[in-house]
Order: structure tokens, then C-alpha cells, then sequence
């Protein structure tokens, strides 16, 4: 049985997106991806628990997709992230400790796209992975196996369109992985 992939995909918005939007387009084929592009099922950012809950007990992999804004995601995904994420649903606190509940065990990944060079986050600004630091403690925190991530750098007009072609299916297969 093939692996069951949930991508939460948060972008502010998707009509204006080119690089998200690309990558959303090569998965749309894939039968065990669900996509769930956040910023349109809520506008208004009234989160449905149950159903993102129950997109997650469905999934082997969950994937956070998003562009940079302003070192960290859009805000939606935190929103999303501090409603799913509830005591009883990720973890559980008991005379013992925490315990750990339904995210445990299953894998996580970040696919994020930068508008800035690869340099800029080894140097003048701390890598990507120590600005996402939240995303990946809270998956650590929950129990999630945290995998390789996807990084796009110079996701703006420095990325030509034939390189966005050539980085798209390299990008399912990371997804798919
Ligand atoms: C509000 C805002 C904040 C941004 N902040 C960052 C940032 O902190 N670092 C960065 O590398 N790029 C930043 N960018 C650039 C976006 O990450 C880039 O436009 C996006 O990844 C391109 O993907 P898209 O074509 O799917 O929209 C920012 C863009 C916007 C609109």
C-alpha cells in the first residue's frame, strides 16, 4: 500500500503564486496526495479541527508547503497549527509527563520556498532550518519523525522558468519519497 501524503499548503494567496503553484500542479496527478491549500478552504481563518484532524489521522507523511515571510510562514499555518494541534489530539499531559498521541510516528517535512539566495542563509542570516525551528521542534515535540526538507531559494524572478521546470519533479519525488 502506498503512503498516504498530506500537504498543507499555506500560502497567502495561490492566483498570484508561481513557484507554489507549480510545484501544487506536478502532485495534483498523485492519488495518495491530498493537498489542502488553507488560505482557501478559510479565508476567514475559522479552522475546521475535526476535518484537519481527520486529514491528518489519514496520513502517513504530513508535508508544510509555503513561501517565506519574513523568516518564518505564512500566518495561517500557525493559526492552523495552534488549533489542530490540541492537547488530547497531539499530546496529552498526565500525572507521567507528556504522552504523545496521534501525531507520534508519523513522518514530517518542510517544502519551502525563499526569495532570497542559499548564501544569504549561510551567512548574513541563520539557515532555514534555525528560522523554522518552531515547526521543527513542535513536530519533534509531537512525537513526528522530521525528514529532509525541500528548500527553493531565489524563488522570485531569479529563478528562470526553465530551472522551476527542471525543479518540479524533483520536488514530487521529495514529496513522495
Ligand atoms: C510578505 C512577504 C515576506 C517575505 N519574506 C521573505 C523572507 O523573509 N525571506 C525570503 O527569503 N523571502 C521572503 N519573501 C519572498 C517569498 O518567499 C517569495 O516571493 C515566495 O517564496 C515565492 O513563491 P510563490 O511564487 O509561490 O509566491 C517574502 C515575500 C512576501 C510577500
Amino acid at each position: 500500500m502506498s503512503k498516504k501524503i498530506l500537504v498543507i499548503l499555506a500560502h497567502d494567496d495561490m492566483k498570484i503564486s508561481r513557484v507554489n503553484k507549480r510545484f501544487i500542479k506536478e502532485l495534483e496527478s498523485c492519488e495518495n496526495v491530498e493537498i489542502r491549500d488553507l488560505k482557501a478552504l478559510y479565508p476567514d481563518y475559522k479552522i475546521n479541527i475535526e476535518a484537519e484532524q481527520e486529514a491528518i489521522r489519514n496520513a502517513n507523511k504530513v508535508v508544510f508547503q509555503f513561501p517565506m515571510f519574513w523568516f518564518n510562514a505564512p500566518s495561517i499555518l500557525k493559526e492552523w497549527m495552534d488549533k489542530v494541534y490540541s492537547l488530547g489530539f497531539a499530546f496529552d499531559v498526565t500525572k507521567d509527563g507528556y504522552q504523545r498521541r496521534e501525531l507520534d510516528g508519523r513522518e514530517f517535512m518542510l517544502a519551502v520556498s525563499m526569495g532570497g539566495h542559499e548564501a544569504a542563509y549561510d551567512g548574513e542570516y541563520k539557515s532555514v532550518d534555525e528560522c523554522l525551528t518552531p515547526y521543527i521542534y513542535t513536530a519533534k515535540f509531537c512525537g513526528m519523525r522530521v525528514v529532509e526538507p525541500f528548500y527553493t531559494y531565489r524563488a522570485m524572478q531569479n529563478l528562470s522558468d526553465e530551472k522551476l521546470e527542471e525543479l518540479a519533479p524533483q520536488y514530487k519525488d521529495a514529496i513522495l519519497k
